[in-house]
């Protein structure tokens, strides 16, 4: 079965180890008959959220109108959302991390299509011990968690700093793979 999948990416970087991946996913998801949006947060204007829970009280879901109001419709048509991003100081970027915040909108505005989707994963960090991703796979997971969102796999490489080091690692395939599982 077809499935519009969303994939959010969350580094700046051309050409970068993860947004490398997200495009793997990308390709071999479309291969399969999966309709595709890759949405790269870097190049968004965004706000933070301001927590004032007024969102949709303007009619859009962030009072705070940039442009996570625009793509706000594509996050909730999608049956599945992959996030893609590096580890920045042991954490989420900030750039995805703002459309992962004003998501709030949906649990205070009550959308019910938010909830119950799939999602998935892909990350990466420089240092080489796996825990560092922790700082992106356990938010990842506990948001999953709360939206029942279904975890259909997920995609961790440690130890890749330059543009190209992915190549050296089974990332590629690994998030083509990730592609089988929606
Ligand atoms: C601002 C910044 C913070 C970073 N913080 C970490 C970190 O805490 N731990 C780590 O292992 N790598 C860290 N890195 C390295 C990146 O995770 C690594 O270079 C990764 O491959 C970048 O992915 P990208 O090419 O998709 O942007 C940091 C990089 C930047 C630019």
């Amino acid at each position: 079965m077809s499935k519009k999948i969303l994939v959010l990416t969350g580094s700046a970087r051309k050409d970068g180890n993860s947004n490398r991946m997200a495009q793997a996913f990308a390709d071999a998801a479309a291969a399969k008959g999966h309709d595709i949006k890759v949405i790269d947060t870097a190049k968004l204007k965004l706000n933070f959220c301001h927590a004032c829970q007024t969102c949709y009280k303007t009619g859009k879901p962030c009072s705070f109108d940039d442009d996570f109001n625009v793509i706000a419709p594509d996050i909730l048509a999608a049956d599945a959302l992959v996030f893609s991003c590096p580890v920045y100081w042991y954490s989420v970027p900030s750039q995805i991390k703002a459309v992962i915040d004003k998501m709030f909108s949906f649990v205070i505005g009550e959308k019910e299509g938010f909830f119950g989707k799939e999602c998935a994963l892909i990350t990466c960090c420089e240092e080489e011990d796996p825990a560092i991703l922790d700082g992106v796979k356990i938010p990842f997971e506990r948001t999953a968690a709360l939206n029942k969102w279904t975890v259909v796999g997920e995609v961790l490489v440690p130890g890749v700093f330059s543009v190209g080091d992915i190549d050296k690692t089974d990332g590629i395939a690994q998030a083509a793979a990730l592609a089988d599982k929606f």
